[in-house]
């Protein structure tokens, strides 16, 4: 409704004025007008109005992809065109899709339209786990394949730059999809499926007289409406669509004072700063084509401020070849990893440069590189319609207000201009620049490459003022680049006239100072091309990426079909097309409430009082939730033998982010504006307590409960030894990242409440609902039909914002729902512990370990629930063998959220502080590091602290003697050592890792579930307490049933979870949880075939000629009941096994800016005899890149003094990308396995290939070492992860002294 101090205004000729816009979705024309705010996203329409829940609302900050669709829209610079193109949904705002055709996932392709070949491959290709990314993989590359008609493998790599997968690895999904690739090797065509019939493309109905709008069909008859100035109001925002800059400037003109306007092009700019206030009108620019307009001369590109950076970049690729715009070809370069393809599609040039107006610190590519080359900005005034001619830099201290950027102009240059750019960032692609560069120099090239007119350099990421570095620009002018020494003095009057800031998000000022000083000698040596000394050839550059590639080997076991046979996920079509339902995916209930929570700014203090007497008078606002409201008892943890956890804070603060109130509202943007009018005063805060360090000095470190590991004699041991080495070594945390966020609805019934959760863990989900309400657990119904990833993150943490839903449920008796964005999810649960590794270790003269004393200490955050540096000491032993130990493990308290399991918790940890050690003795004595671990190998019956004697080292005995010959290692480490002797400022490592996991049917897991055959055809379904999260437990559970019972695989489905049919099952966690269902899916279906086998033979003639649906009705009539429930029970599993694996891991660093490579990983996991192959290669690459992740960009940032995460949300946390992997990934399931052990003969994989990933670290410490010997330093130096390139950096030692151009 508009609200009273907003007005309605006509703009242009007011027949032109329409209140409404029309968006177009999968085909049939909808009008929106005044029912929708102008702040409405496109995400939320097509989810909450339309029900397409294909795509998934994750980050709603740009960069994840999860809610990529696909747009048509007139082309703005000729409307007679159309042009497509994929755009994030969470980015776009509904009413500037006014002539739009959206098409999402549903419209691709179905199961009863068939699929599209894009879903048919992903799913084939094993592309999807828990599938919460997958509708955007497809519908990214939808996007680009209809834009562009065919595409490139390389292109096809480089489009998957915004889209995040936590579950895969991305291999599958990029192998997928290159099969379609008109380069696509023959070995990946050959693996799609054959997809002749499989897919009806829909087509128009034709009907020219009236359209049904029931083909779905993008339809011919819907006229794309022309842009009409649209004005409309709704919640105190007012929508102006104008059509030209003149009525552009009415609407600005028009609006009184104290009214605010937002610009709206892409809308993308909010993804990277939220508006703190809604803007009193927003004024959409998609209607002014003189905006879009691209004008060629001979002396000038001219584009219009809202040409999106893709087309610019186009543009760019097309004019680069005119005299004097040669410099094109690397603006294009630059701006092609400026966010990501989806952001590129909309987001404009204009509003890039305003962000930098808005924002200096902002490190904007935009601004940098079109200073750099010269441009000028045309500055448009409301006021008098007049225009303005500005540089750059006097646009960052020119008012916009009233103002609008029409265009920008890039001059043409000499031929003799060189411009070089750079950005290093956290990660390789969409990611913001720690520090950016450009570069240009006008230079003699036959004349010692002398600088003939003053160069440019130009700085961001430095500080908010610095841009010019103006005394290093004049020291250069005249200079010639050969001169000995110039580098060396240039880098020393640059540091002297900069000064990075220091923020705590941001990378140090050293390494920022460091990498300036860097980047200007790359753009020197770049310039100098073949000039330079052959150990500087290529240094110039930054490592090119050259398009991955996969390989995977194992044996189908033929003897138990379809166990053992590769097959894709039993969910993997549903999953791709978006019929796959997740819990946000549930449709809206009458009278549905959204909660948004209150959450503490500070980290460590009491509360004083929560005032929300203003909040709860908003508009919308149903009532505001806290402690006080709570009628049972205010913990969300129910389980025993563990501490009590708020689900609102009552008394006491213990970490910034905590909930202390819950405010629901009839919309999701009413209870966002009264959060921020919830005034929270606090008393007694100090200083939070943020490091295992700091909480050392406050006393908060404790012992575990589990007693210190010992073994032999330690003091013997060290009595023994010729050397004796002490070492510390921090290994940082981890967010989940499970693209899925927790989420929950609780909806009163007429017994209690129904329960949706994103819980894998359903019995304390409705265990903590009952507590916190005070009523029966069997008033309680909790089901989950799947899970968009966990990896721990929802074992318990679910049920902080399921109580709080319970909560404000029971409150105001009406359905409540909570979906976290990704941000507030990071801010509100912990993740994996960061720890602190103490050791002393004694050795003989050869390398060999007689003693090791450890102190392995966890941060678990500040309750100390999930302490998991017991387990990990229990595993540190591995794949060696060392007489005497003393493992203590210990835990600290801090000022954070409470952290929690995380895939393999604990043992990553404890492993990769042990191959720390091996790497540190091998520094000690000079040796190769692979020779110390050799030495060190466990033999069978070798005792080990932590569990029985080894039975057989199988990394000794197989997997090393196989990755020597499979990975070529000693060949290649030669070549690894050839190429370091050549390269001053590149270096390479390689490194083999192997692990010892061993797998331990513990006593926590326990799970109930029901196999159900229907007499009506002999079909199966089946019911278990584990819930499908991305690890296959379906697939492979579908795979035992079919085989047990004799049925084909597509007659076996699995349906939900739920508290009613699997009562009181565990969670699902230390990697065994898929083996146990499938153990009781397996013994349940046993008991079936018995009972059938045995009525058949009271059948006349043994029931022979009888088919099985006859058989089954037989069975029913005859009262057999086949049905069968099962209850997996301790004491009944079979004994713990050991999984062995080894990794090789290739790298190349690039020494001047840190920057890194992982050229190849051959990786060995012994899976056993693989029940379902495809599954457990799935699991041991998504795993190492999971690793990968956490051992060298994922990087946590606190703020020092309030306590909060910095690190949340797609913009400052940064997992890999699908440009991160290794670009050669081969994975070996070893041959000729089997475990008696296991079930079906197989070994658990879900948790155990991620100690892999540490083979990054040690293979980038060889490249480290490598550069640090040509500083003149060599032994060991402490790493501590994650390795991010600043860090690598730094311990490169990179020196200025050093920056020479020819053998000086
Ligand atoms: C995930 C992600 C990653 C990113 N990574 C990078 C990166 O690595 N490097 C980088 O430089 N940028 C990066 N960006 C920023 C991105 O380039 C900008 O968001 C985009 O260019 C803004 O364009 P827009 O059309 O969406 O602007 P909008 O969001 O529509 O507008 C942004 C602001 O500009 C104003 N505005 C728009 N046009 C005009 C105009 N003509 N005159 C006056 N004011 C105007 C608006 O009022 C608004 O305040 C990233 C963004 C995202 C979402
Ligand atoms: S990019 Fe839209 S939800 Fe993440
Ligand atoms: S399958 Fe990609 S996020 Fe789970």
């Amino acid at each position: 409704m508009a609200s009273s101090n907003t007005k309605r205004m006509d703009v242009g000729a007011s027949s032109d004025v329409v209140t409404s816009v029309q968006v177009t979705v999968n085909g049939v024309a909808h009008q929106v007008g005044t029912e929708f705010s102008p702040q409405t996203h496109l995400i939320d329409y097509l989810r909450n109005e339309l029900h397409l829940t294909g795509a998934k609302a994750v980050c709603r900050e740009g960069g994840c992809g999860a809610c990529t669709v696909v747009a048509t829209t007139p082309d703005p610079e000729d409307p007679k065109k159309s042009k497509t193109f994929s755009v994030n949904a969470c980015q776009q705002l509904l009413f500037a899709c006014d002539g739009w055709e959206v098409e999402t996932v549903e419209h691709l392709g179905d199961r009863h339209h068939g699929y599209h070949p894009l879903q048919e491959a992903l799913a084939s290709f094993y592309g999807t786990q828990c599938g919460y990314c997958s509708t955007g993989m497809v519908m990214t590359m939808h996007g680009q394949q209809k834009s562009r008609g065919s595409l490139t493998m390389s292109q096809v790599e480089a489009a998957l730059d915004g889209n995040l997968c936590r579950c895969t690895g991305y291999r599958p999904i990029l192998d997928a999809f290159k099969a379609l690739a008109e380069d696509a090797s023959q070995d990946l065509k050959d693996r799609l499926p054959d997809l002749e019939d499989s897919h009806k493309e829909r087509g128009c109905c034709k009907s020219k007289n009236k359209c049904q709008r029931s083909c779905g069909a993008s339809c011919e008859n819907i006229k794309t409406i022309k842009k009409k100035n649209v004005s409309t109001v709704t919640e105190g925002t007012q929508w102006y669509q104008p059509v030209s800059i003149q009525s552009l400037y009415d609407v600005i003109n028009s609006l009184a004072e104290g009214e605010t306007y937002q610009l709206v092009v892409g809308n993308t700019g909010e993804g990277v700063y939220r508006n703190s206030s809604t803007p009193t009108a927003s004024i959409s620019m998609a209607g002014v084509r003189e905006l879009y307009a691209i004008q060629k001369s001979a002396t000038s590109l001219k584009l219009g401020s809202s040409v999106s950076l893709g087309r610019a970049m186009e543009v760019f690729k097309d004019v680069q070849f005119a005299e004097g715009f040669h410099y094109l070809e690397s603006l294009a370069s630059h701006w092609s990893v400026v966010a990501n393809t989806a952001t590129r599609n909309v987001g404009s040039i204009g509003g890039n440069l305003m962000l930098k107006h808005q924002h200096p610190e902002f490190p904007s590519d935009i601004f940098l590189t079109l200073l750099g080359t010269g441009a000028s900005l045309t500055l448009g005034t409301a006021a008098d319609a007049s225009t303005s001619e500005v540089t750059l830099e006097q646009f960052l201290s020119i008012s916009m207000a009233g103002r609008v950027i029409l265009s920008v102009t890039l001059p043409q240059l000499s031929l003799n201009t060189q411009i070089h750019s750079y950005k290093i960032g956290p990660r390789a692609v969409n990611a913001h620049a720690y520090v950016n560069a450009v570069f240009r120099f006008e230079v003699n090239t036959t004349a010692d490459f002398q600088i003939t007119s003053k160069p440019f350099i130009l700085y961001g990421g430095i500080n908010p003022n610095f841009i010019h570095a103006k005394q290093t620009e004049e020291f250069l002018t005249s200079q010639s680049l050969l001169q000995p020494g110039l580098m060396v003095q240039a880098a020393s009057v640059l540091s002297s006239e900069m000064y990075p800031d220091s923020q705590p998000q941001d990378a140090s000022p050293q390494y920022r100072s460091s990498l300036a000083q860097a980047l200007l000698y790359k753009a020197v040596l770049s310039i100098l091309g073949e000039a330079v000394s052959p150990s500087l050839a290529g240094a110039g550059s930054l490592i090119t990426r050259p398009v991955s590639s996969g390989k995977q080997f194992f044996e189908e076991n033929m003897e138990m079909l379809p166990v053992g046979k590769p097959i894709p996920k039993v969910e993997s079509l549903p999953q791709v097309s978006g019929e796959a339902l997740f819990m946000n995916d549930a449709p809206i209930l009458p009278g549905e409430l959204h909660g948004i929570f209150i959450q503490s700014g500070v980290g460590r203090a009491n509360i004083k009082a929560i005032d929300t007497s203003k909040a709860v008078t908003l508009e919308g606002v149903v009532a505001v939730v806290t402690a006080a409201d709570i009628p049972g008892i205010n913990s969300f943890i129910a389980a025993n033998d563990v501490h009590p956890e708020e689900v609102f804070a009552s008394v006491e603060v213990k970490y910034a982010g905590q909930p202390l109130g819950l405010v629901v509202a009839t919309s999701h943007s009413a209870a966002k504006a009264a959060t921020s009018l919830v005034v929270v005063e606090y008393e007694n805060q100090q200083a939070p307590v943020l490091t295992i360090q700091q909480a050392q000095a406050e006393g908060w470190v404790f012992p575990t409960q589990q007693k210190p590991l010992t073994q032999g004699d330690i003091e013997e041991g060290f009595a023994a030894s010729t050397h004796i080495i002490t070492g510390e070594f921090d290994l940082g945390g981890q967010h989940h990242m499970a693209l899925e966020p927790i989420s929950a609805r609780v909806a009163p019934t007429e017994d209690g409440y129904d329960v949706l959760s994103t819980t894998i863990w359903p019995a304390e989900c409705q265990a903590t609902v009952a507590q916190v309400l005070g009523v029966d657990a069997s008033s309680v119904n909790v089901s989950v039909r799947r899970i968009g990833g966990s990896f721990g993150g929802k074992i318990s943490r679910s049920h902080m914002v399921s109580s709080a839903v319970a909560v404000a449920a029971w409150k105001t008796h009406r359905p409540v729902k909570v979906s976290l964005d990704l941000k507030t999810h990071m801010t509100l649960v912990g993740g994996r512990e960061p720890y602190y590794s103490k050791y002393k270790v004694g050795i003989d003269a050869e390398g060999k370990v007689l003693a090791i004393e450890e102190e392995l200490t966890c941060d678990s955050g500040c309750v100390g629930n999930d302490v998991a540096s017991g387990i990990g000491a229990a595993f540190m032993s591995s794949v060696y063998y060392c007489p005497n130990w003393l493992v203590q493990p210990m835990y600290a308290i801090t000022n954070t959220a409470s952290n929690t399991f995380t895939r393999a918790p604990g043992i990553v940890e404890s492993l990769a502080t042990m191959e720390a050690i091996m790497d540190h003795i091998a520094a000690v004595l000079g040796k190769d590091p692979l020779q110390v671990r050799e030495i060190n190998l466990a033999n069978a019956g070798a005792l080990r602290p932590g569990f029985t004697p080894v039975v057989r080292n199988v990394f000794k005995e197989e997997i090393l003697p196989r990755l020597r010959v499979t990975a070529d290692f000693d060949k290649r480490k030669a070549e690894v050592s050839a190429y370091n002797e050549s390269k001053r400022w590149r270096k390479r490592g390689m490194a083999l890792v192997p692990f010892c996991f061993n797998i331990g049917f513990d006593v926590i897991f326990r799970f109930g579930g029901l196999v159900n055959i229907y007499a009506h055809d002999g079909s199966v379904a089946i019911t278990h307490g584990g819930t499908d999260m991305g690890q296959g437990i379906n697939t492979k559970v579908s795979q035992i049933a079919a085989y047990i019972l004799g049925v084909p695989l597509e007659t076996v489905r699995v349906k939900a979870t739920s508290t009613t049919a699997n009562a009181n099952s565990s969670h699902q966690g230390a990697t065994i949880c898929s083996d146990i269902v499938c153990l009781g899916v397996k013994k349940a279906c046993e008991t079936l075939a018995e009972k059938i086998a045995e009525f058949k033979a009271t059948l006349p003639e043994g029931g022979a000629g009888v088919s099985w649906p006859e058989l089954l009705k037989l069975c029913v009539s005859g009262d057999v009941d086949i049905s069968e429930r099962f209850w997996t029970q301790q004491g009944k599993y079979p004994a713990n096994y050991d999984v062995y694996g080894g990794a090789c891991v290739e790298v190349e660093l690039d020494v001047l800016t840190g920057t890194f490579l992982i050229h190849r990983v051959d990786v060995i996991e012994d899976c056993g005899q693989s029940m379902s192959p495809l599954v457990d290669v799935g699991q041991v690459e998504g795993a190492l890149v999971m690793g990968l992740g956490l051992h060298t960009t994922e990087e946590i940032k606190f703020n020092p003094t309030t306590g909060q995460k910095l690190a949340a949300g797609t913009w400052s946390y940064k997992p890999p990308s699908a440009l991160d992997i290794p670009v050669d990934l081969r994975v070996t399931l070893l041959p000729n396995s089997s475990n008696e052990s296991g079930v079906l003969r197989a070994k658990a994989v879900g948790e155990p290939p991620l100690c892999l990933s540490y083979g990054v670290v040690m293979a980038l410490r060889q490249a480290i070492t490598a550069a640090r010997s040509m500083a003149g330093e060599s032994g060991w130096f402490d790493i501590s992860t994650p390795l991010t390139v600043e860090k690598i950096q730094q311990l490169c030692l990179v020196d200025s002294s050093q920056f020479v151009t020819t053998q000086e």
